[in-house]
């Protein structure tokens, strides 16, 4: 019997990247009208493959609790939450960067105030920077945070660096690299392993063709 096999995919800038690689790669893609559709469930069926279009931030919790076998999500949502799954593979997709910025001022207060929706990245970040500060935890448009005088700094992904600098804001450093991971279920790396591994290496010969591994 060929396993169904579930793939928690986070939506919004990983998946159309994701999909072109696995359509490279050979493996079932949903059809266009499925992904310009509200489905949040998508089946191929003749290859046994199920989609969970999911939020970025919930494609970990999908994974760990095992009902999605493998997962596509960025790593700043893997940094952020330490999630008990396997990262499999760097798919070398939808790279950008996690920066602190703020106004083009460089002086802090002593306890300057920092807006983030990855409160614990931010936290350890400026921990290690011997630097005290309060962490506000925000949702979406952190960029405001600063224009609008409720932080001094914020943490977040900056990738074209538009919309930093549209806002009249600058980046200050840069934390980590991201890009987007293969992430799996321990559970199913065990028992679904030879159907894993296929699409990894699928995965893997594409990326490696484009010069990215
Ligand atoms: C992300 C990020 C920045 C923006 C950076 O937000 O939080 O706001 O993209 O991209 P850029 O450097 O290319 O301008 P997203 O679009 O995911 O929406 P959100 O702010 O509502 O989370």
């Amino acid at each position: 019997m060929v396993h169904v096999l579930t793939i928690a995919m986070a939506k919004g800038r990983v998946m159309e990247e994701a999909f072109d690689l696995f359509q490279q790669a050979g493996l079932p893609v949903p059809k266009a009208d499925d992904l310009d559709s509200r489905k949040l469930v998508v089946s191929v069926p003749e290859n046994e493959l199920t989609f969970f279009l999911a939020k970025p931030m919930d494609v970990p919790t999908y994974v760990e609790y095992g009902v999605a076998d493998l997962g596509v999500v960025g790593k700043d949502v893997l940094m952020e939450q330490s999630r008990d799954v396997y990262e499999l593979l760097d798919l070398k997709i939808s790279p950008c960067r996690m920066s602190v910025a703020g106004k083009p001022d460089s002086t802090l207060s002593p306890h300057p105030k920092v807006a983030t929706k990855y409160p614990r990245i931010a936290e350890q970040y400026f921990k290690e920077q011997g630097q005290q500060v309060e962490i506000i935890s925000l949702h979406g448009s952190v960029e405001l945070a600063p224009i609008i005088g409720l932080a001094e700094r914020i943490v977040d992904i900056v990738s074209t660096g538009r919309t930093l600098k549209e806002n009249g804001l600058v980046e200050w450093c840069c934390i980590a690299d991201i890009t987007s991971r293969l992430i799996a279920n321990k559970g199913s790396y065990r028992l679904k392993n030879k159907r894993i591994q296929k699409i990894l290496g699928d995965l893997e010969r594409v990326i490696e063709k484009e010069g990215n591994l």
